[in-house]
């Protein structure tokens, strides 16, 4: 396994691959990984000749209230994971080559913050209408972070495929569009949310490692009201309105746990469907303590 830090030496391993006919899998990642990553680096393993996981934790996507001095960086454990599981590049670039700075002027006096960060990369990916609402409302830098971050990487990488996970529903259909309307020639898979194992089924994040145990117990009332409402439109329920009204009320009544968003959506367009007919997606935001957590189901009918 090779563990490469210049955007041009990826680049020029990517183009050999390509030149042997070989083909290129990619797994995008902030590090700090589990189970969820492992599940796409496991499928891209099987799926292609050659194997890139990135390690990169991107500045440009947090707002400067968020994590990003705190997001979790366990370099020497993911590289033995990447190991164990056959990677054969993770790619970790610097931050100097993804954001150089501008040139500033000593007078400016300028220090260098995320914010400040953010304004040095002066060309971004922005999809709009999709970004709008759901995480789009609460985290208004997130999304144009995450299209400028994973183009920049998709032309380091140069993958024929890109495993992405559903756990973040709204950045996959998200990234799936950009892949779309920019005519990226690139394949992108979206594949199923790994959960703790028992019944709490909490879905796996880096962040969960904030989580203190009595937090962790909180967190379990996510994947609960998924569950609920799932039953509830197996049974017939069809009011989107009445059904997110009622995922709401069951969260607020935990007052541990601080409600952002209980939504029914279309599973393409992510607006609120009032009337459901055979796919919705439910989709929650809540904060337990400082921990902004997500989850999601797509609900099909049966048959
Ligand atoms: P990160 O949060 O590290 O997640 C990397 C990938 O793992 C994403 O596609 C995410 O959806 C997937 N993933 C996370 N938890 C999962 C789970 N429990 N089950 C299945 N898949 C899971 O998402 C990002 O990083 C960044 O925004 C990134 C795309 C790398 C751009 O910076």
């Amino acid at each position: 396994m090779e563990i490469i830090s210049k955007i041009k030496t990826m680049q020029e391993i990517a183009d050999s691959l390509r030149r042997e006919n070989k083909k290129i899998g990619f797994v995008p990642t902030m590090g700090a990984l589990h189970q969820g990553h492992l599940s796409l680096i496991k499928a891209a393993r099987e799926q292609n000749d050659a194997l890139v996981v990135s390690i990169f934790v991107n500045p440009l996507q947090f707002s400067p209230e968020e994590d990003y001095e705190s997001y979790p960086q366990v370099m020497e454990k993911d590289t033995e994971l990447c190991e164990q599981m056959g990677v054969d590049v993770i790619f970790c670039p610097e931050m100097a080559e993804m954001y150089p700075p501008l040139p500033l002027r000593e007078r400016d006096g300028v220090r260098e913050t995320t914010v400040e960060r953010q304004s040095m990369c002066l060309t971004t990916v922005h999809v709009s209408e999709i970004t709008s609402g759901l995480c789009g409302l609460f985290r208004p830098c997130f999304f144009q972070g995450v299209t400028t971050v994973v183009t920049k990487l998709f032309h380091a990488v140069k993958p024929h495929t890109a495993y992405f996970g559903q756990k973040d529903y709204q950045q996959a259909v998200v990234i799936k569009k950009m892949i779309s309307d920019l005519n990226m020639d690139i394949e992108m898979q979206i594949l199923p949310i790994i959960r703790e194992k028992g019944e709490k089924g909490l879905a796996l994040s880096s962040r969960n490692a904030y989580l203190n145990p009595e937090e962790r117990i909180q967190a379990g009332i996510l994947f609960e009201t998924l569950r609920i409402a799932k039953l509830m439109l197996d049974n017939g329920e069809r009011d989107g309105v009445r059904l997110s009204s009622w995922m709401k009320e069951n969260i607020e009544a935990n007052p541990l746990v601080l409600l952002e968003y209980a939504e029914v959506c279309d599973t393409e367009i992510l607006k609120p469907l009032f009337q459901i007919e055979t796919r919705a997606l439910l989709a929650l935001a809540v904060r337990i303590g400082k921990t902004r957590l997500i989850d999601n189901m797509i609900w099909e009918q049966a048959g």
